[in-house]
């Protein structure tokens, strides 16, 4: 009888144990899940937030920018909005990812930019806008990090 009870409470206490062992992976999962779905959206849209207020707005018009100097940072990313107050305009900065061909007015273009080394580079119209239209040109000054 006595051993019939002992067997008892082990499949008991075994129980219990498996009980707890899904307990805890459970709680990990549930750990996985909360940094998921919580932490993963949060840091996009702090993200997000960081670049809106990273945009540079740069007026084309003939024929010149405003500003016709820009600045950044080497390595950190940002947005430049261009917008076109007559013609159709372009965009270039030479030696980066960042071209638009046809900037029309009333429209406005968003790029997102990366310098990775510091320096001055050089932007351009890139359509042909009118007489003056080779004389279109600004700076991007960029900053070591
Ligand atoms: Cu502006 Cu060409």
């Amino acid at each position: 009888m006595r051993t019939l009870m002992k067997a008892v409470s082990m499949r008991a206490r075994q129980r219990l144990l498996r009980l707890r062992a899904i307990g805890t992976g459970e709680f990990v999962a549930l750990g996985i899940a909360a940094v998921v779905l919580v932490v993963g959206p949060a840091s996009v849209f702090a993200y997000g937030r960081w670049m809106d207020r990273n945009v540079l707005v740069v007026h084309a018009q003939q024929w010149q920018y405003a500003p016709n100097v820009l600045h950044a940072t080497a390595g950190v990313p940002f947005r430049i909005r261009l917008e076109s107050e007559d013609v159709v305009h372009g965009f270039r900065i030479i030696g980066l990812d960042a071209q638009v061909t046809e900037l029309i007015p009333g429209k406005s273009v968003e790029l997102t930019v990366v310098a990775p080394k510091p320096g001055t580079y050089v932007y351009m119209c890139t359509t042909y806008c009118g007489l003056k239209h080779a004389r279109m040109f600004g700076r991007l000054i960029v900053a070591p990090r």
